[in-house]
């Protein structure tokens, strides 16, 4: 709690504004994301989907070359339904197998547990709650082969430089037989990849905006959400998706212990990126982190891609 209203008032003392998409996900959050995943125009889970249902079980053939043992531990893991699907066609080939799912959300972590155990068979499932930053450093070293999953796309939620920080933190605690794979939404034409963030339903609107209310309903702010609007656009010359929450009069916005925003008419606070990746990136993030990309299982369409990496020897 400490921490959110700290993260909260330091970003929105900042110019430009900005809050992090970290907390995007309490149940209101989760929820509100689940929806977004049924999205028409959200097109990511069905890419995923797709390679994760047609690919899995070659995936897992090019994992047991080097281990028949293995830990999985996912990032971020969300609601865990589409791991299982992964999960199901790993199972054959790995013996033991554990699965860690790490989210800083625990009520979506319960869901994940309780979906996992029930379909898929002889897996070890542990959940740990909290900031990956910090959990995942504390993982202990194990004897069976490990794989790091980064999937949904969440790599996009950091720009280059922050991405190949990213690579570095996560190869930290993998050794040299170890694997990393990471799905990465693709660049593709520009009015698909603003549909996804902007629908006519007005879901994202609510996810976004559902930032504003959890900082009323947690810290006891009062922001009045209707007052905002929610402004996402996409650089096609980025490849970067920026999400934006618009304050729609002068207004002023009060904490309990007396702290104040002040908010220009139509000012902007910054919420979320989400990069889509030319190819280049993919390979410039491999070589700086000095990673290897050990194969590549693209969709149908070619509009996602999952990369296995695995430390440089
Ligand atoms: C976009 S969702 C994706 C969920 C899932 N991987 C999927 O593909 O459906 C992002 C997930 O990452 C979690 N998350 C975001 N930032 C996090 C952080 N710093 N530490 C732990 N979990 C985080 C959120 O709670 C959320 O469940």
């Amino acid at each position: 709690m400490q921490e959110f209203l700290s993260h909260v008032k330091q970003g929105l003392s900042q110019s430009p504004k900005k809050l992090s998409s970290r907390y995007f996900y309490d149940a209101k959050g989760d929820a509100l994301f689940q929806q977004i995943m049924k999205m028409d125009a959200y097109y990511l889970p069905r890419c995923e989907m797709q390679i994760i249902q047609q690919q899995s079980e070659q995936i897992a053939k090019d994992i047991s070359t080097s281990h028949s043992g293995l830990q999985i531990v996912e990032l971020g893991a969300g609601d865990g339904s589409k791991t299982k699907h992964l999960l199901k066609q790993f199972g054959p080939y790995f013996k033991p197998m554990e699965y860690v799912a790490m989210d800083i959300s625990p009520n979506v972590l319960a869901i994940n547990e309780k979906l996992i155990k029930t379909e898929v068979v002889g897996i070890n499932h542990r959940k740990i709650a909290g900031n990956y930053f910090e959990t995942y450093k504390n993982l202990t070293p194990i004897t069976k082969g490990r794989l790091v999953l980064f999937l949904g796309a969440n790599i996009g939620n950091y720009p280059t430089p922050e991405a190949i920080d990213f690579f570095n933190f996560v190869k930290s605690n993998l050794t040299k037989n170890d694997y990393f794979l990471v799905a990465f939404d693709l660049v593709k034409h520009p009015r698909k990849i603003i549909a996804a963030y902007d629908d006519h339903n007005g879901i994202t609107k609510q996810f976004n905006l559902n930032l504003l209310e959890r900082i009323n309903r947690e810290l006891g702010a009062n922001f009045e959400v209707s007052d905002f609007d929610h402004f996402p656009f996409y650089n096609p010359i980025t490849g970067i998706t920026s999400s934006h929450i618009i304050s729609l009069k002068q207004q002023t916005v009060e904490f309990p212990d007396g702290f104040t925003i002040n908010f220009e008419a139509f000012e902007a606070i910054h919420t979320e990126v989400s990069k889509k990746f030319f190819w280049s990136d993919i390979e410039a993030i491999a070589h700086q982190s000095k990673m290897r990309i050990v194969q590549t299982y693209l969709d149908q369409q070619k509009a996602y891609a999952f990369v296995l990496f695995q430390p440089h020897a």
